[in-house]
């Protein structure tokens, strides 16, 4: 069933709390990548605009104990956001008490405040309670008395049970989607769910037990999966190929072989690898075709894969992709995820859906991020949804 949305809300003077992933990549309180940040925009436009009162509630990284603090608030989030909307944008260094309080009391229609690290309320007094992520029934319950009405823009967190957003909406009559848990709802949920034909795979990464979930919930839905990354080389081992010193997972191998013999030619592993003596970009490298040679460890697909990739795709209606074709962040070793990730963007009839930090990082990095239908904002969240769980964070936001 469709979900409420911020556009079904009526917002105008309304206290609109809030839940967004503000958890950006934060190094000495510099952002290195904003695109979360970016992603939450049209949604928080979209209140302030309509004279709503945005109250932003987000988590930055784990807090663990009262050291983790300074370097994981929220203030430099705060002033990137007011930066992108060209606005004042209010910052409270406390998620409760007073001052809080008396900030969202004082805020006029149109106003945005960000209040500090949902995750500041993990620890207490040097304790870790664990209030947030446990999702403590009264954090919940008082954060919810903040606001009159409950957006949640979170997908990121949305695989994640916590006071911020579950805990919220437990506590409110409705709780509604912002525009981008909307989209991403659209893209990954329908590609999970009620994808158009042929519909093809693209799963990368190091482990396979890192997509096992995955490949199992996909084996049932997509026409063609297509392996790349480390994972292939457990695979080779399960066909009792030679894998040289690839990674491999050797308590995955007999799992490796029942996926093989369940998804018999749905499963297409790469014919050809490119092959280092060490994991370094300035080894001697090779292409070579199936087996591994002893002395060498496979660290990308190889071009006679790439191409017979691009044809499985080349038909294709709906694409997911989640995880690099190799070690994409070494040059000699890119070129798989970047070939990839170029022909996905001349795709024009099928809906591309990219999840994951790495594969999303080599798009944008081609500058072809556009040329997508769906950049997910989620990495844990996104890879649970391809294994066709239940987010708490979604499964809490109100039906139409
Ligand atoms: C993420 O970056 O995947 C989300 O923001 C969730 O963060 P977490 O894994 O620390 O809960």
């Amino acid at each position: 069933m469709a979900k409420l949305t911020v556009s079904d809300l009526d917002v105008k003077g309304k206290k609109v709390l809030m839940r967004v992933d503000f958890n950006v990549p934060i190094k000495d309180g510099v952002i290195g990548n904003d695109n979360r940040i970016v992603a939450a925009l049209p949604t928080i436009k979209y209140v302030i605009e309509n004279g709503g009162k945005a109250i932003l509630l987000s988590h930055l990284g784990r807090v663990k104990k009262e050291e983790d603090k300074p370097g994981l608030s929220m203030r430099p989030v705060a002033e990137r956001l007011s930066n992108l909307l060209n606005k004042p944008v209010t910052f409270v260094p406390t998620t409760e008490g007073k001052q809080l309080e008396d900030a969202i009391d004082g805020l006029n229609d149109g106003d945005v405040l960000v209040m500090e690290n949902t995750r500041y309320e993990d620890v207490k007094d040097g304790e870790y309670v664990k209030r947030e992520s446990g999702n403590d029934p009264e954090l919940g319950k008082y954060w919810a008395s903040l606001g009159d009405v409950f957006v949640n823009d979170a997908f990121g967190t949305a695989h994640r049970s916590h006071a911020s957003n579950v805990g919220i909406a437990s506590n409110m009559a409705q709780t509604a989607a912002g525009f981008l848990m909307e989209k991403e709802i659209t893209f990954i949920g329908g590609a999970v769910d009620n994808p158009e034909h042929p519909f093809v795979a693209i799963l990368g990464g190091a482990k396979v037990s890192d997509k096992i979930g995955v490949i199992d919930n996909l084996l049932a839905k997509a026409d063609k999966i297509l392996i790349g990354g480390g994972m292939t080389y457990t695979f080779y081992a399960a066909k009792g190929m030679k894998i040289g010193n690839s990674l491999v997972e050797k308590d995955k191998i007999d799992l490796a072989k029942e996926i093989l013999d369940k998804a018999g030619d749905k499963l297409v592993l790469p014919s050809d690898s490119v092959v280092a003596e060490k994991f370094d970009n300035d080894a001697a490298h090779k292409t070579v075709e199936g087996d591994i040679p002893d002395g060498y460890m496979a660290l990308d697909i190889g071009p006679k894969s790439v191409a017979e990739f691009e044809d499985v795709l080349k038909d294709a209606k709906t694409v997911v992709w989640n995880g690099p074709m190799g070690v994409f962040e070494m040059s000699n070793y890119a070129e798989g995820t970047l070939e990839i990730g170029k022909f996905l963007g001349t795709l024009k009839d099928a809906k591309t859906i990219v999840g994951g930090g790495d594969s999303t990082a080599a798009v944008q990095q081609l500058g072809v991020a556009d040329q997508f239908s769906h950049i997910s904002t989620g990495g844990g969240a996104s890879l649970e949804y391809l294994e066709g769980k239940t987010l708490p964070g979604i499964a809490a936001i109100s039906d139409k």
